[in-house]
């Protein structure tokens, strides 16, 4: 049974995201453009301009064409809608290949957007960068689990987290990645029990997506949450809304009466 919350009132910062760990569970979407980003002001307390978008708005097949360009022009849009929740920048495949290139890139996403946090993908070995990025002042949310930048390396989207090893794997990486100075975990398409090994062990929020409901939050691809994107539905995502029928729906009926000349009628006509 859902209940019934209160809106966001306020602007939501990463302190204030950190106060919620064990206390309420945190809402982040993903939204790409300053349209969808007005509508989920005030319902979440983040938003993700995710390279997930480099799919739902582009066409593409995976994440790994998105540019540095593109998501700071859709960061932008997003910042123009969005104005209290905790907004953060996916930086696209490639741009955090070393510290040097990480830091280039991320300072430009604090110059010319309002993104209060960068997320990277990569483990452990990632912590380095972590490292470089925070000490420079520039807030880390650290992916792990299935990470959507490997899909070809890995030959697919691989659930992770399916035995006591590879649990151990996610827990250690969560671990060195927070040391590193991590503000949030977001792990994903782990087994619920992994997720929670993880939770357990970092003093910092995890975010989950594909992970259980064992996470400090939860985050959704609005396209997907909403029924728009229709290429494939992962078993993780709970559809609220069949926004691909309604516009379907939508613009047949447009059709119908440009057809039948009964739009524009005497209303919407000067
Ligand atoms: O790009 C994205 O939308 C993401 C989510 C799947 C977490 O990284």
């Amino acid at each position: 049974m859902s209940i019934h919350t209160p809106k966001i009132e306020k602007k939501v910062t990463l302190s204030t995201i950190a106060g919620m760990k064990g206390v309420e569970p945190i809402t982040m979407v993903t939204a790409y453009d300053a349209l969808f980003a007005k509508l989920f002001d005030k319902e979440v307390e983040m938003i993700l301009v995710g390279d997930s978008l480099n799919m739902s708005f582009y066409g593409k097949p995976d994440t790994l064409s998105a540019t540095m360009d593109q998501m700071i022009y859709h960061t932008q849009a997003v910042c123009n809608g969005a104005k209290l929740p905790c907004i953060v920048f996916d930086m696209p495949f490639g741009s955090y290949l070393t510290p040097e290139i990480a830091l280039e890139n991320a300072s430009r996403v604090y110059r010319e957007t309002c993104a209060e946090a960068v997320k990277i993908e990569g483990g452990k070995e990632k912590a380095e960068i972590v490292k470089a990025l925070c000490e420079n002042g520039i807030a880390v949310v650290a992916h792990i689990g299935l990470m959507p930048q490997h899909v070809r390396s890995e030959g697919g989207y691989k659930v992770r987290g399916k035995d006591a090893e590879d649990i151990q794997r996610l827990v250690e990486d969560a671990l060195v990645l927070e040391a590193a100075g991590a503000a949030i975990i977001l792990v994903e398409g782990v087994k619920a029990e992994a997720a929670k090994a993880v939770t357990d062990a970092v003093k910092v929020p995890t975010i989950g997506i594909g992970a259980g409901n064992v996470t400090d939050g939860q985050v959704l691809v609005w396209s997907d949450m909403f029924g728009f994107f229709e290429a494939f539905k992962p078993k993780f995502v709970k559809q609220y809304l069949d926004g691909a029928k309604a516009i379907r729906e939508g613009i047949e009926a447009y059709r119908n009466d440009v057809k039948a000349r009964e739009f524009p009628d005497d209303e919407h006509s000067y």
